[in-house]
């Protein structure tokens, strides 16, 4: 059998050409990485849970009107999707305060926001993904005042999908990162969602206990992050409710 070509080998995916010209394989890794990097490790599982939730978050958006490249899920770990140049922009829509803009503005983590707040960084693992404004985004042509109005667009449009959704199962989508691609249909080129909308690109809290349901389970030590990623998948129907995040057996000596 022909082995498939390895386009890209990321932090927590791997790209492979797919198998029509445009399209694009992509590989759900066990690794989970934070502040940059500099922590890691393997959260076994976890691979398998993202891919599950990505398709389910961008089946739905598809669904109701919201372009992804999503086509279709193949295995447990990878998913078909549409070829895109990705926009080298982290696009962040925060509707409480936490993490980095509760650190730079010091608010309080949880503090509801008057309205829902974009913010964008500059795709650059070297600088750390800087926090950038539109003047910098035009000035340097990462994207152009058309596909900023798109984007926000879209953005917001996730936003409202993902907070009524994860409301529902009594979860509070305290913020979140997507990012978006271009596409070509003719002379006309359209931007789509791109990447992975899964609990390491969101920051979910129980809206009852406050508890955390997402990467922050790992950047800061709170428990075991396949079990937060279950919980997720469980409430939302996406695994079957008897479900629980079952570890490989250990050889013991
Ligand atoms: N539809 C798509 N077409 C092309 N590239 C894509 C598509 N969806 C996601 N990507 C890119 O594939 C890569 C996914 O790998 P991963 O998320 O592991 O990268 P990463 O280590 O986070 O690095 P990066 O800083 O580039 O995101 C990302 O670079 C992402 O921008
Ligand atoms: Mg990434």
């Amino acid at each position: 059998m022909a082995r498939r070509k390895k386009i890209y080998e990321g932090k927590a995916k791997i790209l492979y050409e797919g198998p029509e010209p445009g399209t694009i394989v992509q590989y759900f890794k066990d690794d989970a990485t934070a502040f940059n990097a500099e922590k890691k490790d393997v959260i076994e599982g976890k691979g398998v849970l993202n891919n599950r939730l990505s398709e389910f978050f961008m089946t739905g958006l598809n669904g109701i009107g919201v372009p992804t490249h999503f086509i279709k899920r193949l295995n447990m770990r990878e998913q078909l999707v549409r070829a895109c140049e990705i926009v080298p922009l982290e696009i962040i829509v925060r509707n409480y305060a936490a993490g980095s803009m509760s650190k730079r503005l010091g608010i309080e983590e949880g503090t509801a926001l008057p309205r829902p707040i974009v913010e964008y960084c500059y795709k650059d693992d070297k600088l750390g993904d800087p926090l950038v404004t539109e003047e910098h985004i035009a000035a340097f042509g990462w994207a152009s005042q058309q596909d900023m109005d798109d984007i926000v667009a879209l953005a917001l449009r996730v936003n409202d999908y993902l907070s009524g959704l994860m409301y529902g199962v009594g979860i509070r989508l305290v913020d979140f990162k997507i990012e978006v691609g271009r596409v070509y249909d003719g002379d006309y080129q359209r931007l789509i969602v791109a990447d992975e909308i899964s609990p390491d690109s969101c920051r979910l809290w129980d809206i009852e206990s406050g508890q955390k349901l997402d990467k922050d389970v790992f950047r800061h030590d709170l428990g075991n992050l396949a079990d937060a990623y279950t919980e997720v998948a469980r409430r939302l129907g996406v695994m079957p409710k008897s479900a629980t995040h079952m570890a490989k057996p250990k050889l013991i000596n």
